[in-house]
């Protein structure tokens, strides 16, 4: 009885080992550039807390412009950033906190800084005007309401957290 011998050529044993071994060398090389390419994605998700900036009971009917800190995280690199936000309690006794930032090129938003027009955000870069609730009065540049923060409530403490657009107009 002859017995059927299992044998691999030469040809097949170099092609297996070739492949086996490049495909380990493959995987060494794109694994780390696919897991620092998903790497920030997956960080930035930690980022999206709220923060604490004020006691509530410093907040009233007028606008206070108050500064915190943010951790930001660009790639591999951390860092902190000084962020601004106008915050008053409206006529329903809720808090409202809204961003600095003029929504035409950028520069910062003032309470009341234009003596000709009272109770208003003003952009001093080209005469842009908000009223209290950050919408933009028509005529002046910007064409979009002031950015408005997410904001929380926690033990007489308020958090905010992203400042989101609000549309145009
Ligand atoms: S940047 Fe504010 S009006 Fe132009």
């Amino acid at each position: 009885m002859e017995e059927e011998k299992s044998t691999v050529s030469r040809r097949q044993f170099l092609t297996y080992t070739l492949m086996g071994v490049g495909g380990f060398m493959a995987a060494g090389v794109t694994t780390p550039m696919i897991r620092a390419a998903l790497d920030p994605l997956l960080k930035s998700k930690q980022n999206g807390g709220m923060v604490a900036v004020v006691q509530a009971k410093e907040i009233t009917t007028e606008p206070q412009k108050k500064d915190f800190k943010i951790k930001q995280v660009d790639g591999w690199y951390e860092s902190e950033a000084t962020q601004s936000a106008w915050i008053y309690q409206d006529e329903n006794d809720e808090y409202v906190a809204l961003s600095p930032i003029c929504k035409h090129l950028g520069c910062t938003v003032n309470w009341n800084g234009d003596s000709q027009n009272p109770n208003k955000f003003y952009c001093p870069c080209h005469g842009g005007m908000y009223t209290k609730d950050g919408i933009n009065v028509k005529g002046t540049p910007p064409l979009a309401p002031l950015d408005q923060y997410e904001l929380e409530v926690k033990d007489g403490t308020i958090y905010l957290g992203a400042a989101k657009a609000r549309g145009g107009a």
